[in-house]
């Protein structure tokens, strides 16, 4: 089973607001988009294409691993996959037979995560999505901001990334797609031509870095090393 991963990496980190594109921005010395690639690696995915902003080619290419294929991303996440997977499917290169798509933002996702997808779909499932359960009280709340009803909690996942697709399912999910469409994450993308998505085992340690705390958060669990991180 040929499998590639999309690391999406071409948002400027707005909420971030460091002076470098956020998946620049170094963790503990490195890059947050080589721990996101080398984990993903190190969990047995076979190839890494990064979707990065246009101007940034050259120090996404001083930074990650040689082998590593850089392209350029879109003005939205969706658009940034989109053109990923344009590489993914390119003729020349050997064909994958799934396809993950992981965020950069989340450096720190262990390389269990990517290999429990991996599993399933060489089980047979044509889309998995690593989840976590909610633990918080959940409300839904009015205009005003006063809670109307609490949602019961059992059914509820928490979603994170690599989320895994067999190849030609995601293909065909993102042609079927309105070419303006913004979708949050990929499993919405083929749930939207009505494929079915299964879950496996997310971490707690994959957790996407989008304020300035998570990355104070990232750093922290880095230094503290495996046994003082926090698992699900
Ligand atoms: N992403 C992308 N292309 C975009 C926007 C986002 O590839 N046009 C990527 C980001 O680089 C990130 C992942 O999608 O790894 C998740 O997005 P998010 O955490 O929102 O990152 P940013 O969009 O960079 O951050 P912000 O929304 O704060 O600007
Ligand atoms: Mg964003």
């Amino acid at each position: 089973m040929h499998a590639v991963a999309i690391v999406a990496a071409a948002g400027s980190g707005s909420r971030l607001g460091a002076a470098l594109p956020k998946a620049l921005v170094p963790l503990a010395g490195r890059p947050l988009v080589v721990w996101a690639v080398e984990g993903l690696l190190a969990g047995g995915v076979d190839e890494v294409v990064v979707t990065v902003p246009a101007t940034e080619r050259a120090a996404f290419a001083d930074a990650l691993p040689a082998g590593v294929r850089l392209v350029d991303g879109g003005a939205t996440r969706t658009a940034s996959v989109r053109a990923g997977l344009a590489a993914v499917t390119d003729p020349g290169r050997p064909a994958a037979d799934v396809v993950l798509v992981h965020d950069a933002a989340r450096p720190l996702t262990p390389p269990d995560v990517a290999a429990r997808v991996l599993a399933a779909l060489a089980a047979g499932a044509p889309a998995v999505v690593p989840v976590l359960p909610v633990v918080d009280t959940t409300v839904l709340v009015d205009d005003d901001g006063a809670v109307t009803d609490a949602v019961p909690r059992a059914p509820l996942r928490r979603v994170q990334t690599p989320q895994g697709f067999d190849r030609a399912t995601l293909v065909a999910a993102y042609s079927a797609l309105a070419d303006d469409a913004e979708l949050t994450d990929d499993a919405a993308v083929v749930r939207a031509a009505g494929v079915r998505v299964t879950t496996v085992p997310g971490d707690e340690r994959s957790a996407k870095v989008t304020v300035p705390h998570d990355l104070t958060v990232a750093e922290l669990a880095v230094t503290l090393g495996p046994s003082g991180t926090v698992t699900a």
